[in-house]
């Protein structure tokens, strides 16, 4: 293992990533047939500190970054191998990178792991939190019947530009952290998607957001503390879709699974989301009905 990956070091450059290398970065996240576009790379590129490994011929053939929240955490992400490259140490190699960067900046690294990716962190001291699936709907069927109607006294209505700061507020107790940057970042980019509840007195019950994938569209997050209110908030932003969607919803929420399989979701893969030293989560899950993407949190 330490020959190969002293191998590779002589052949192989880590540096930081910045926007010039937005086409080979995707070119990786494709090759795993992962879901992110242009403005995805560009989003975590600009707000986290991204890095990888070029060959002498400047080719990118690994990646990761890390993305910090305002707040005790930060995301690692976008662990990537191109195939040739792999069991060479360097997925390693750029875990170790997004430790250094959270750690110094006194955050703990969170991320939502492929089952691939889990066996090399749980060798870095990374703990299992909760399981989270990737529901995917290629067909659309004719909507069916709500589980519950919504009280008459609470309304879903478009996020707006001027509900983001209490938004990123309300969402802080539930998230964990402070993520307005993204979340301004997913309303600007698919407005069509983000909707709100909100009862007579406008207190916030819960959100949804998305964005548009290269696969398909992605729904989420979905915060609410109701799972009536968080049903109808999904079933709120599918209607804007006419393409397959994708939906990341931690496996505890049953009853959303099974509303969501009657409507022709079904399983693709799943994220277990684990934290390092740490074996408590440190979100409300009862609360998180869809996490933005394992890239995101
Ligand atoms: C997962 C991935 C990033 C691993 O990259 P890598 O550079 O090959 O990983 P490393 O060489 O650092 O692996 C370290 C150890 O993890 C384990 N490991 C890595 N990949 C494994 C796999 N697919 N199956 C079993 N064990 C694996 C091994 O113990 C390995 O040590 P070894 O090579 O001495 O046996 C790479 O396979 C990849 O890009 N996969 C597709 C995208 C993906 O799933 N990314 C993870 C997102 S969370």
């Amino acid at each position: 293992m330490l020959e190969s990956m002293s191998a590779s070091e002589d052949q192989l450059e880590l540096r930081q990533l910045t926007p010039i290398e937005i086409p080979q970065a995707l070119e990786l996240s494709k090759e795993a047939h992962w879901n992110q576009v242009s403005d995805d790379w560009k989003f975590m590129i600009t707000e986290g500190k991204a890095f990888g490994f070029f060959t002498h011929e400047d080719n990118l053939v690994a990646s990761a970054l890390a993305l910090p929240f305002q707040g005790t955490f930060g995301w690692i992400s976008m662990v990537l191998v191109t195939s040739i490259w792999r069991r060479k140490g360097l997925a390693t190699r750029l875990l170790q990178r997004g430790i250094e960067i959270l750690e110094a900046d006194e955050k703990t690294p969170i991320l939502d792991a492929t089952d691939a990716g889990r066996k090399v962190y749980l060798s870095l001291g990374f703990n299992d939190l909760y399981l989270i699936s990737r529901l995917e709907r290629s067909v659309i069927k004719t909507a069916k019947t709500l589980p519950t109607d919504l009280p008459p006294s609470i309304a879903i209505r478009q996020i707006d530009e001027s509900d983001l700061t209490l938004l990123a507020a309300w969402d802080e107790q539930f998230f964990g952290a402070d993520r307005s940057i993204l979340l301004s970042n997913l309303l600007h980019r698919n407005p069509h998607l983000a909707f709100l509840a909100e009862d007579t007195s406008k207190s916030l019950l819960g959100f949804a957001m998305g964005r548009i994938g290269r696969d398909a569209t992605q729904i989420g997050p979905v915060v609410s503390s109701d799972p009536v209110i968080a049903i109808h908030l999904i079933q709120t932003a599918l209607r804007q879709c006419k393409e397959a969607v994708f939906i990341d919803v931690p496996n505890h929420h049953e009853e959303t699974h099974k509303w969501l399989s009657k409507i022709g979701f079904s399983c693709q893969r799943n994220f277990m989301r684990m934290g390092k030293s740490i074996t408590d989560p440190i979100d409300q899950p009862g609360a998180i009905f869809a996490i933005a993407g394992p890239e995101l949190g």
